[in-house]
């Protein structure tokens, strides 16, 4: 196993790409099962998850070859409509594969996720959505059997906004019969980008981006061609780690529009934020102010940057409250901070954070993927050695990420356990 070995106090200076977006390339690769042909998706990243979602999809029959980031899919001889447990048990977004596969074939075999480190995690609202589009749900050993003859268009209202549910209803909706009304759908740029390009294979949806999506089915879908959009946590990883190591990153490929959340609460601890033509400019104070965040959905603060601010929060004068309101068990990071020297209490759903002028480096584990980022920032800003073990959580979402810190100065590197 590998670990990633930091040696920190260093103030990052410099210039860092962001790769393209994980959540969005994977739905995206999962979209091309909607047609017959070749698909092609640019600047998707090198990830762990996106090469399980290379295997899901060989398994289901498709041809699939990359080169520089960009993958082409040919769905052509999709002959398997069974997405397996060894994969939906390692990558959760396996069960997108769900609609597609329900619409353009009349029947999926997917199996049920199960629960993971950051929560639950039930798709029961995918299922219900599927449901109301007139396919029949069936459980049996562990996998959900979905049937169809012909998926006809309905008014869906989700229980909560849902990313997967809302992904997985466009994308079956898209070839369903008549027109499907998605009420409380989730907002993030990634439902954005999956409903333009399901738009450019011919899809007729509206909305995308608002709570209330209309979507108009059609009877085919022509193959894919699209570029993946800028990953906006991986992003918002870069602007933290220039806040806690008081540097300087242009942070190329950062939309300010997909950021507002973070910005917002990045200005409030002092740091800078200055739009550049093609990023965001980020510059860390001296001294970092602490502020309160409580995670929502878009444009709300999101989940999935709630560890890395909670990293920064801990160089921060005075106390902050962070909030976790969309995934019950996302504080693991916490008791691996603490061994760095963080001041943090849990209550609930919520933790209270003293800010402490000094971290000390530790051998720490990291849980989840966004976890690992926290360690890693906190790494970079403590004193001594942090060494971050479990890191194949990290690979499944941060292309390159040492090298990438390393290139603004950090000394990171990655070494055998
Ligand atoms: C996506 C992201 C993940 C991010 C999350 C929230 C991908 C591949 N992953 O995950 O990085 O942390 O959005 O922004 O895009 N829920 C139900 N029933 C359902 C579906 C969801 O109760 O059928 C609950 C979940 O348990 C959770 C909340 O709804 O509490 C939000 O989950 P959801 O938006 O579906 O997250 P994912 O799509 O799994």
């Amino acid at each position: 196993m590998e670990k990633i070995v930091i040696k920190g106090g260093i103030s990052l200076q410099g210039e860092v790409q962001v790769s393209g977006a994980k959540n969005s390339a994977l739905p995206l690769m999962f979209a091309t099962l909607l047609a017959d042909g070749q698909s092609e998706i640019s600047n998707v990243p090198s990830l762990r998850d996106i090469n399980t979602a290379e295997k899901l999809l060989r398994e289901l029959g498709a041809e699939v070859t990359s080169q520089d980031n960009c993958y082409r899919i040919n769905t052509g001889k999709v002959k398997s409509v069974e997405a397996p447990y060894d994969l939906v048990k390692t990558m959760r977004a396996s069960v997108l594969v769900l609609g597609p596969l329900l619409a353009r074939f009349g029947q999926a075999r997917v199996s049920l996720p199960g629960g993971c480190a950051i929560g639950a995690r039930p798709i029961n609202l995918h299922l219900k959505g599927m449901e109301a589009l007139g396919a029949k749900i069936h459980l049996d050993h562990g996998y959900v059997e979905a049937t169809a003859d012909k998926l006809r268009g309905a008014k869906i209202s989700f229980d909560m906004p849902t990313v997967g549910g809302t992904e997985n209803l466009l994308m079956a909706a898209s070839l369903a019969e008549g027109e499907t009304v998605l009420e409380n759908a989730a907002r993030e740029p990634e439902i954005v980008q999956l409903a333009e390009a399901l738009n450019s294979m011919g899809a007729k949806i509206e909305g995308a981006g608002t709570a209330i999506i209309h979507i108009q089915g059609v009877a085919s879908l022509t193959p894919l061609k699209c570029q993946v959009i800028p990953d906006r946590i991986e992003a918002g990883t870069f602007m933290i780690a220039a806040a806690i190591t008081g540097g300087n990153i242009l942070v190329r490929g950062a939309v300010r529009k997909d950021q507002e959340a973070l910005i917002s609460k990045l200005i409030e601890t002092g740091t800078v934020i200055q739009p550049e033509a093609d990023g965001l400019r980020v510059i860390g104070p001296k001294n970092l102010a602490s502020v309160d965040i409580r995670t929502s959905v878009f444009p709300g603060f999101p989940t999935d940057m709630q560890a890395q601010f909670m990293a920064l929060m801990t160089r921060a004068v005075g106390t902050s409250r962070i909030s976790e309101t969309i995934f019950e068990n996302r504080f693991m990071h916490v008791c691996e901070l603490q061994r760095m020297g963080a001041d943090i209490q849990i209550d609930g759903h919520s933790a209270t954070i003293r800010g402490t002028a000094a971290m000390t480096g530790a051998p720490v584990m990291a849980t989840d993927l966004r976890a690992s980022a926290s360690l890693i920032l906190a790494g970079l800003a403590a004193e001594n050695t942090t060494e971050v073990s479990r890191i194949y959580h990290l690979d499944r979402g941060y292309e390159k990420i040492e090298k990438k810190l390393a290139g603004l100065g950090a000394n990171i590197r990655r070494e055998q356990e």
